[in-house]
């Protein structure tokens, strides 16, 4: 459930209208809903509260200061990548001690600002990793805690491109080769081996790979203990999907259900890491109709978001739904029509033959779901300025990303000195 919906005709964010937005800021424009952010964090978390669970949100699907900072006076802690994500949610208003330091890469710089903020964990992915933050533990005094990330190799039935947890991809260790480097890590000075964790995907719309990946973790910590190790925290991913058009992903009671049954009895403390849940239907883009071009086979709505903007329907070939900010009469049939942005690629597309009444240039479109991966994949290509961001509360909003301006465009850059 979500609090984007029509009122007489007009497309509201909760009780602001998106077309007094859209004259205030400009186009195209993010647009977030504080009370759906917060209500799916709620109905998120409240099914892990009786197990004393840690819900760390996922930045990098919205790292939107006003979205961290929403979440941390919700009591959220955050799953970062990235310094520059520890940063934004450190300053947002997330405990360190609600931090943990997923990815493949990070950097020795990167583990080190990590150490220096006391965060909960870091999920480690591989020896190497696991040798350079013991080096830099070391070197700055400190013992850093860790879950060594695992790869069960369960297929978790989504977009090649956002699959993790198959042995093919870059993530993790294959659970055959896990205990080896715990044995190693365990040797450490700079290490304190706490836990396991596994992440196999995103946009998951069934509970199966969720409950098997589950499964094959919990005979790996009992195997672990067996070993010696004493684990104490388990950390479960993120990846619960959401519905973007007809699917039905399951929710998240049955998804908690799953959690608690395949680790009932661990022992351990659980950690989720969920990101498109809870702010992927807390966000719309709203952009305007610049022309209509119909050509010999096609209706072109030419609008000026673009793949820049709002990338995923190019690049996962995803699904947005797109509705008219005010709608047309009941009596406009709806006609098939391709929906582009002004990108020169033919791939800057957000709908293609989709049945909807054709719009006229100046309308306003909303697309939905687009809270996450939306804003924060967004980038500059064909120097098209970074668009401006709004956040709702009940009757209020405001920016809380101003849009770039050209100033700050050009100034990137600089012309060599020959
Ligand atoms: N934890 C880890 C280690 C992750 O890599 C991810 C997402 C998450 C948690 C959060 O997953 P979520 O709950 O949001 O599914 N750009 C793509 C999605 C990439 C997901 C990357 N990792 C998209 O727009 O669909």
């Amino acid at each position: 459930m979500d609090h984007f919906s029509y009122r007489d005709g007009r497309y509201y964010a909760e009780d602001v209208s998106l077309e007094t937005i859209a004259q205030a800021v400009g186009t195209p424009f993010y647009c977030y809903s504080t009370a759906t952010l917060t209500r799916h964090y709620k109905v998120f978390s409240a099914h892990f509260t009786d197990i004393g669970a840690k819900v760390c949100y996922a930045v990098k699907a919205n790292s939107n200061l006003a979205i961290l900072n929403t979440l941390a006076k919700l009591g959220c802690g955050a799953d970062v990548v990235s310094e520059g994500e520890i940063r934004l949610a450190i300053a947002a208003g997330i405990k360190p001690s609600d931090i943990v330091f997923s990815g493949v890469g990070k950097t020795a710089t990167e583990m080190a600002y990590a150490l220096e903020q006391d965060i909960f964990q870091f999920n480690v992915e591989s020896a190497p990793e696991v040798e350079l933050l013991n080096q830099v533990a070391v070197s700055k005094g400190k013992k850093a805690n860790i879950a060594i990330r695992v790869n069960p190799d369960v297929d978790p039935k989504t977009h090649a491109k956002i699959s993790t947890g198959m042995k093919e991809t870059k993530f993790g260790v294959a659970i055959a080769h896990a205990l080896p480097l715990y044995k190693l890590a365990a040797k450490l000075a700079g290490i304190n081996v706490q836990g396991v964790s596994v992440h196999i995907g995103s946009q998951l719309t069934q509970l199966e790979p969720f409950q098997q990946a589950f499964a094959r973790v919990r005979i790996f910590v009992d195997e672990l203990r067996k070993e010696g190790f004493t684990i104490s925290t388990l950390d479960l991913g993120g990846g619960l999907g959401i519905p973007y058009g007809e699917d039905e992903p399951p929710l998240p009671d049955s998804y908690a259900e799953i959690a608690k049954q395949e680790t009932k009895g661990i022992g351990c403390q659980l950690v989720f890491e969920p990101g498109r849940v809870l702010v992927g239907n807390a966000g719309i883009l709203v952009s305007r109709v610049i022309y209509v071009k119909k050509s010999e086979t096609r209706n072109f709505v030419i609008v000026d978001a673009a793949m820049n903007d709002l990338i995923r329907p190019s690049l996962y070939g995803a699904y947005h739904h797109i509705v008219p900010v005010v709608a047309p009469a009941a009596s406009v049939k709806p006609e098939a029509v391709d929906i582009v942005g002004p990108v020169c690629e033919t791939g800057d597309i957000f709908a293609e033959q989709r049945m909807l009444q054709l719009p006229e240039a100046g309308d306003l479109l909303a697309f939905r779901s687009a809270g996450a991966y939306g804003a924060s994949m967004s980038s500059t290509y064909n120097a098209r300025p970074l668009v401006a961001e709004v956040m709702v509360n009940g009757s209020k909003y405001e920016v809380v990303r101003k849009r770039q301006t050209y100033d700050e465009l050009l100034s990137r850059d600089y012309i060599p000195s020959w």
